[in-house]
Formats: structure tokens, sequence, C-alpha cells
């Protein structure tokens, strides 16, 4: 089971630290080393030097090694932090900051070509789900648009953009829907993202084709977050 917290905007160089040490002291009790991982702001990436039970990941990147993208962050900067991971396509880069799917796959390519494990994330908007789960799907696989989904290091992030950070977290019998229909096409490794948090998250890695969870808000608290690698472990 993999399960990941993303920072978002939040924490500082300081207050990471912390955080930080307390989960990697968890991790060394349980077996889940290696499966978690945490995408932390950029200022905060050199307090992961010598945590080696955990993967620690970019929220965003820019796809070019390095060059003039002035306010952008390249891969090469990423990779002296020895960075395991990254995100790509998370639902407030496509919604908030309006990245294109051109983009995303372009960021993808990217990533793939460094051989960094990606979590790809994809997401419908509430005005989708009402029409049902084959408008849904319809509109998931459209953010596949460009996206070598043979990559063996892919793991996708299914994350209703309704229920990122509002509490509304899907039902089980939608999540284990969307889930087993992306099964069918996909090897990746399937994790659910939306409102996860300490009372939800057992039953829903019980989900069929739930290979973990991608957690925001109720992440950002250690001891929710080490009690949530440990109903996982
Ligand atoms: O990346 C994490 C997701 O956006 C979920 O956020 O747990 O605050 O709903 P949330």
């Amino acid at each position: 089971m993999i399960i990941a917290s993303n920072f978002k905007t939040n924490y500082t160089r300081g207050s990471a630290k912390a955080f930080i040490q307390a989960i990697q002291a968890f991790i060394a009790n349980t077996k889940s080393e290696q499966q978690v991982r945490i995408f932390a702001p950029f200022t905060a990436l050199d307090r992961f030097d010598e945590v080696e039970t955990l993967k620690v990941g970019a929220q965003n990147f820019y796809p070019v090694q390095n060059g003039s993208f002035t306010g952008e962050i390249g891969f090469e900067q990423l990779e002296e932090f020895g960075i395991q991971t990254v995100l790509i396509g998370h639902s407030e880069r496509r919604h908030i900051l309006k990245e294109s799917q051109s983009l995303s796959a372009q960021k993808y390519d990217f990533a793939k070509a460094r051989e960094s494990e990606i979590i790809y994330c994809i997401g419908e908007p509430a005005e989708i789900r009402v029409q049902g789960i084959d408008a849904v799907m319809s509109y998931l696989w459209e953010q596949f648009e460009g996206i070598d989904i043979s990559y063996d290091k892919l793991i996708i992030a299914y994350e209703p953009v309704w229920a990122i950070g509002t509490g509304l977290t899907a039902s089980l019998e939608d999540i284990e829907e969307v889930l087993t229909r992306l099964r069918d096409k996909l090897c990746a490794p399937l994790l659910y993202g939306g409102s996860v948090k300490v009372e939800n998250i057992e039953t829903i890695l019980h989900v069929n084709a739930c290979d973990g969870v991608l957690v925001g808000t109720a992440s950002w608290n250690e001891n929710a977050f080490c009690e949530m690698i440990r109903i996982a472990d």
C-alpha cells in the first residue's frame, strides 16, 4: 500500500523538519519503508537529507533540465535534492493554475525520460460526476492524452475534484467503480485521493483495485499521518 502526503503550500523549511523526523522515526518501526511518499514544497526539500525510509517527491517542475524560465524549477534543481518521485496533473494545477493536458504530457515525457517515478493525477469535477459513470470515465480517459500508460514507474492517483479539500469523500462504491474500470486498461498501481482521513482510510484501502492513497489536509498533522501509515501497514 502506498501512502502519500501532499504538503501543497504548507510547511516552512523550519516546520517541515520536525514533521519529517517524526514520520521517519515512526516508519522505522513499521513494514512501510519505501511505501510512504512526501511531496514537500521546494523550500523544504533540503530537509530530507539522509532520509532513507520514505520517498521524497516534488509537487511540480517545469519540463526542462535548466534554462530561461523565470520563476520555474527545472529537473536539475530537483535532482540535487535526490527527488525520487514527482506529481503531475494534480487538479490544483489543472484547474487553479490552468495547466493544459499538453503541458502535463510534456512533463510526463520529461520525467519518464529521466526514469523518475510519476504519480499522475486524474479526476472529474462535480458537473461531470452528476452525469454518471460513463461521463466520468470518458472525462478521465481524456486526461491520458499524450501519456504513455505502459511506463513501469507510473502510479495513477484518482482524485475527484469535488472531493479535494472539501471533506466530501467519494462513496466506496464510486471509488471502486472508477478504479475497477481503470484497472481493466492500466497495469499501474491505483491510488485514491480526496478527503482521505484517519476515520475513512481503512475502508478506502479495502476497496477493490485500490493500491493506496494520496492525502492532503489530513496528513498535515504528524500524529494523524502516522496513524494512517499504521492502519495501512
Ligand atoms: O494531493 C492530495 C489531494 O489533493 C487530496 O487533498 O486530502 O485535502 O482532499 P485532501
